[in-house]
């Protein structure tokens, strides 16, 4: 029996994981906390962690895990920003679910981007009321706009494909040009003039973190409107909202934040918000937030619930490979682990 503790559950997670944990004699200890310092403790008689994006395991947690006997982390979402991988090398292993359904977060930043130029969420709320005037509804098309998107793998694909589709003009940046692909690749200050709509799909690294800030949206076209489903902190929020102010930005469609930990995810409809940046932003009209919701798809739960549970049982089998293994090893975590045919250390 492996034992695992399962943090930051939610009602929407517990049966996927439950089902095929049952079939594996994995049992999930199901946690409504998150992972830090404080609560790190829970997992004290457990084989391993499964942690969601707001979990902190930086290099204390991991340390005291280790303490612990704590052997695997086993991320339930593609991104890693929130694990220290370089402090887990050589005592805990690190896994992660590197793809579930990109569709299901392309399709959301193409859900959102419509949404808003379209004006459906403004539409619902007056209808509703049988309120059924048209002013202030003005959307334009998305064909033969510009759309500049930043990351072109596996979601930045998929997204491009959907952008094509609506006859828009793709342009891309993206340090590791995907080879053969056809696509139109650009320096990053072309792709802030050029586009019409702006699309982030790069992973939160040291390299990308506040990629969007004054000085890019100064770059920028007036009117551009800007899609993050990929992490909060790639955008500066401040200078995003004083692009909004200025009338710079024409919209923001976000359904990530920088400071999400404490607030995605839960239901504070009855509490005063205490983050005033983030009450200013979902404030304007031209702003839409989702809440970290881009992954939830019914068929993304499941192949997060069943690449987990495959992963988990692949590092605790002695001969193995640890199944989608971030390895710090040779320091590039991607390329080490695309390169690698058994077990990081
Ligand atoms: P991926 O690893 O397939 O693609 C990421 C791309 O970004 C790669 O082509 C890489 O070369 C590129 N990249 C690396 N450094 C860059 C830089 N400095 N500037 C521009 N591009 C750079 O990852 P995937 O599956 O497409 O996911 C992308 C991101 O989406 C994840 O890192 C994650 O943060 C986010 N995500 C958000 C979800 C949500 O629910 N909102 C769910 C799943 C992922």
């Amino acid at each position: 029996m492996i034992k695992v503790a399962f943090y930051d559950a939610k009602a929407y997670d517990i049966p996927s994981f439950e089902q095929h944990g049952a079939l594996h004699d994995i049992q999930f200890r199901f946690l409504e906390t998150k992972l830090n310092a404080d609560t790190v403790a829970l997992a004290k008689d457990c084989d391993a962690v499964c942690v969601f994006v707001n979990d902190d395991v930086n290099a204390q947690v991991i340390e005291q895990l280790y303490e612990y006997g704590v052997k695997l982390i086993a991320l339930r979402s593609a991104g890693y920003n929130n694990v220290d991988v370089q402090a887990a090398f050589g005592k805990i292993h690190v896994v992660h679910v590197p793809a579930y359904s990109p569709y299901a977060v392309a399709e959301h930043a193409m859900a959102l981007l419509l949404t808003s130029v379209r004006r459906i969420h403004k539409a619902y709320n007056r209808t509703r009321e049988f309120n059924f005037s048209l002013n202030g509804l003005t959307g334009f098309d998305l064909h033969g706009k510009t759309v500049g998107v930043i990351g072109t793998g596996r979601i930045g694909r998929i997204f491009i494909d959907i952008c094509k589709g609506f006859g828009m003009q793709v342009i891309c940046y993206d340090p590791y040009p995907a080879a053969d692909s056809g696509l139109s690749y650009v320096a990053l200050d072309e792709l802030f003039a050029r586009s019409d709509i702006i699309s982030l799909h790069s992973p939160l690294t040291n390299e990308t973190r506040h990629m969007i800030d004054a000085d890019a949206i100064e770059n920028m076209k007036k009117g551009v409107v800007i899609v993050n489903t990929s992490r909060g902190a790639l955008i500066d929020a401040e200078a995003l909202l004083e692009g909004i102010k200025a009338r710079k930005i024409g919209a923001a469609c976000l359904d990530v934040y920088e400071e999400e930990a404490d607030v995605f995810f839960e239901d504070l409809s009855g509490h005063i918000l205490n983050d005033d940046l983030l009450s200013r932003l979902i404030s304007m009209p031209n702003v839409i937030v989702t809440s970290h919701q881009a992954f939830l798809t019914e068929e993304a739960l499941n192949n997060i619930a069943e690449t987990t549970v495959n992963n988990i049982l692949s590092c605790f089998n002695e001969n193995g490979m640890c199944e989608n293994e971030l390895c710090y090893r040779c320091g590039k975590i991607e390329q080490c682990r695309k390169e690698r045919k058994e077990k990081c250390f």
